[in-house]
């Protein structure tokens, strides 16, 4: 059970105020791990949007061992109504924002000699979806892309790269979708297992992931999707 230990570790969580990365956060934490929760709304302030608060975080959280990338936004609107804004938004936080922390920590991870990288994708990188949320899905394609990229750039330094790609979570995020019947029956049609992962789900896969365990593990997006890929 040691592999699964992170004792002496420290972390960084991003978007760690609610939903899967409270979860993650205090995982990690139960884990063994030292936990920075880097947010908007509360722990270490910042819009992982912007690299200049991105860079002060890093600066003042020093060298993690374990980064996770989970901060990330919807505008929910199809392609022919979302505003040119929304589009640069959800692409500002969920895939250059995701760039600017993995950066900003490999950087020190590099000095620190390894660490491991956990981004949160989705199912809808690897799906067009079941109602229309362009942006995000394309943001969400390219962290699983770009979860490939930085494992290769930074294998040399000792560093993994993986992500995990969730269902539909319970979450603020989703709760649009978890209030109307509809929308849930659809979302259930499209679940196998017949059961919805919880926060704790989505932690228990970055735990992995973060943990010795995964040492030989890198470039990867793990679905926690409950057979939602499947077909
Ligand atoms: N909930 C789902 O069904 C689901 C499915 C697949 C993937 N995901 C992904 O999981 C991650 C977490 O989602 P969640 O459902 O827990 O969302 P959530 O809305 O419950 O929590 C997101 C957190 O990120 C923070 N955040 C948002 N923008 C930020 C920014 N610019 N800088 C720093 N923090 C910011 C928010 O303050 C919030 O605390 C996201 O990347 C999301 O895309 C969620």
């Amino acid at each position: 059970m040691e592999l699964f230990e992170l004792k002496g570790k420290t972390a960084a969580v991003t978007g760690a105020a609610q939903g899967s990365g409270k979860a993650a956060a205090d995982l990690l934490e139960k884990a063994g791990a030292r936990v920075f929760r880097v947010d908007l709304e509360e722990g270490i302030r910042c819009d992982v949007s912007d690299e200049q608060q991105v860079e002060k975080t890093f600066k003042q959280t020093g060298p993690v061992d374990i980064l996770v990338n989970n901060a990330g936004i919807a505008v929910r609107k199809n392609a022919l109504d979302i505003t040119r804004e929304e589009w640069d938004r959800v692409i500002a936080v969920n895939q250059t924002g995701l760039f600017l922390c993995a950066r900003a920590a490999a950087r020190r991870m590099k000095e620190a000699g390894g660490g491991m990288i956990v981004n949160l994708a989705s199912i809808m990188g690897f799906s067009g979806g079941i109602y229309a949320n362009p942006a995000y899905q394309a943001s969400k394609g390219a962290v699983v892309n770009l979860t490939r990229a930085l494992a290769l750039e930074f294998a040399p330094m000792n560093i993994c790269v993986n992500a995990v790609a969730p269902t539909f979570v319970r979450t603020a995020l989703t709760e649009p979708v978890f209030s109307d019947p509809q929308k849930l029956a659809t979302v259930m049609q499209h679940t196998p297992l017949g059961r919805l992962p919880e926060t704790a789900d989505i932690a228990h896969a970055i735990l992995y992931l973060a943990s010795p365990a995964a040492r030989c593990i890198t470039g990867v997006t793990l679905p926690v999707d409950s057979g939602y890929l499947a077909r």
